[in-house]
């Protein structure tokens, strides 16, 4: 069956970068619709959300719970789920999660994170009529260190051959977690479905950060994070004049009692 939300992101290939950035609840997604092209309810939210050490905690009701609040703001962006970590280690517990997940979100799309292991699980996926996107290089949920991959012709031999059966499963797009330049451009050259980098270079299709690095609320930035804004200093300053004000009898005022 033709899936036009998908065809658009697809056609958008060597034509017009993709902007994707994650949210995690409504009045993000409200405001980013406006502008993104793929919204991520990224299982990052583990982390930047709810404090963890890694992702590998979250589960499928979680994921759930945030991608309905995403979508209630949501009008045009195509929105993309994450699959947790152990969601999707057999073909049907993972075509059983993914319909779960697009039946109670009403999502366009999931994500899973990729190894040579699992390429059977993308196609089993798709073939259920649910569009992947793919997610190689560094991937939280299977490594532990964090390390810059591709640095070297084998591995970006095994990073291309990834990304090649990924292709021919029948994902729509593969997002590339911190690979090095010249892997991801060639990557990005030799299959024909988008590349979205995160810390993998201007050579990718689109480009995907979390939203509240961007924003200068996570207090994590890495080398490839851009701080957009400092949402942290105008919070702050927000409330040290509410506190003051209430304290000094500012505020509430008549205008604002009933
Ligand atoms: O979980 C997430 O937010 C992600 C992006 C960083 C790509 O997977």
């Amino acid at each position: 069956m033709k899936n036009f939300k998908i065809d658009k992101i697809i056609k958008k290939k060597n034509k017009s970068k993709l902007i994707c950035l994650t949210a995690y609840s409504k009045n993000f997604s409200k405001i980013l619709d406006g502008y993104c092209d793929i919204i991520l309810v990224g299982d990052s939210l583990a982390n930047v959300l709810y404090g963890m050490k890694n992702t590998h905690q979250i589960d499928v009701e979680i994921m759930i719970r945030h991608a309905q609040s995403v979508k209630a703001g949501v009008k045009k962006s195509l929105l993309v789920v994450d699959m947790p970590k152990n969601s999707y280690l057999t073909k049907a517990s993972a075509k059983k999660n993914a319909k779960l997940i697009l039946k109670k979100t009403g999502c366009d799309a999931i994500k899973i994170e990729n190894t040579v292991k699992n390429i059977n699980i993308v196609n089993a996926i798709v073939k259920s009529n649910i569009p992947v996107m793919g997610h190689i290089g560094f991937t939280p949920q299977f490594k532990k260190k964090f390390k810059v991959e591709g640095e070297n012709s084998k591995e970006l031999k095994k990073l291309l051959n990834l990304a090649k059966k990924i292709e021919k499963a029948g994902a729509f797009s593969i997002v590339l977690e911190c690979i090095n330049k010249k892997s991801s451009r060639k990557i990005t050259q030799e299959i024909k479905i988008p590349t979205i980098g995160i810390g993998s270079s201007q050579y990718c299709d689109g480009q995907v950060l979390v939203t509240d690095d961007i924003l200068g609320l996570s207090g994590f930035y890495p080398r490839f994070v851009k701080k957009y804004a400092n949402l942290d200093q105008i919070i702050k300053s927000a409330v040290k004049n509410f506190k003051k004000e209430v304290q000094k009898g500012i505020f509430p005022k008549n205008i604002n009692s009933y």
